[in-house]
């Protein structure tokens, strides 16, 4: 099994270039935003204990987030390679990643940094719609759709999702700082961590990482 991790605040990027690099990898992507926004819309027991802290902003308890991603784990397509995204977030949950990982015999190989602006990561933010059908993501300004409100795959409606108002906004970016942020000393003291400038074009930074990843042998059998 192997890991490799997009770290970084809200709005970094880390949900676009993850399905840009798994289109290119075959790494599968575990998104545990898109985890829990789901189990709020089927009205599961994780979505009940998860709801409250999301729309303010604050994490999900790490033992809520251990569990769905033991799960997600343990009911890949068999690949063995995930490519996570927004996990983990807490000191806690590195160490409760690290554990499962070991235990199944695989490691996390790579942890990529996306940084960008705070002014950038507000913008992104408070301009990003989502399509009700397919989950394509657009911005009002840097990724129109061709017609307001629609989305251009499959026609479906876009909508703004609840924690991407400015004040909740502000108060993600904050936990992030108070609470993520640390990981980054955790990583870089490990001699896992990569740098990448998310402050630009989607494309050009997800190849950055693909010919990362590519130098470092973890694509050979991908290919
Ligand atoms: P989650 O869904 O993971 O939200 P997030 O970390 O706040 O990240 P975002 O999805 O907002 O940003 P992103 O970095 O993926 O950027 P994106 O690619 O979408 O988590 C939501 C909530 O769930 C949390 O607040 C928490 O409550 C809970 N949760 C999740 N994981 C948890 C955990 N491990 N522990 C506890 N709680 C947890 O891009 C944003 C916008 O910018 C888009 O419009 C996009 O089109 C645009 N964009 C992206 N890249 C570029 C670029 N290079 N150039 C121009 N525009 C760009």
């Amino acid at each position: 099994m192997d890991i490799v991790v997009l770290l970084g605040p809200p709005g970094a990027g880390k949900g676009t270039l993850a399905e840009i690099i798994r289109d290119k990898t075959g790494y599968e992507h575990v998104a545990t935003g898109d985890m829990l926004r789901d189990a709020v819309h089927r009205g599961t027991e994780t979505g009940k204990k998860a709801e409250g802290y999301m729309k303010s902003g604050e994490l999900v308890p790490d033992s809520v987030m251990a569990k769905l991603v033991e799960d997600r784990l343990d009911s890949g397509s068999g690949s063995g390679r995930y490519l996570f995204d927004g996990y983990p977030r807490t000191e806690h949950q590195a160490e409760l990643l690290e554990k499962s990982v070991a235990e199944r015999g695989g490691q996390i190989s790579r942890v990529f940094l996306l940084e960008a602006s705070r002014e950038t990561l507000i913008s992104r933010l408070t301009g990003r719609r989502i399509c009700r059908k397919c989950g394509r993501n657009y911005h009002v300004v840097n990724r129109p759709p061709r017609r307001e409100g629609i989305c251009d795959e499959c026609g479906g409606e876009l909508y703004q999702r609840p924690d991407d108002k400015k004040k909740t906004i502000e108060n993600r970016l904050d936990v992030y700082d108070e609470q993520t942020k640390g990981l980054v000393s955790r990583y870089e003291s490990q001699g896992k961590l990569e740098r990448v400038n998310s402050d630009q074009d989607a494309d050009t930074a997800a190849d950055k990482i693909v010919e990362s990843m590519n130098r470092m042998g973890i694509l050979r059998d991908t290919e």
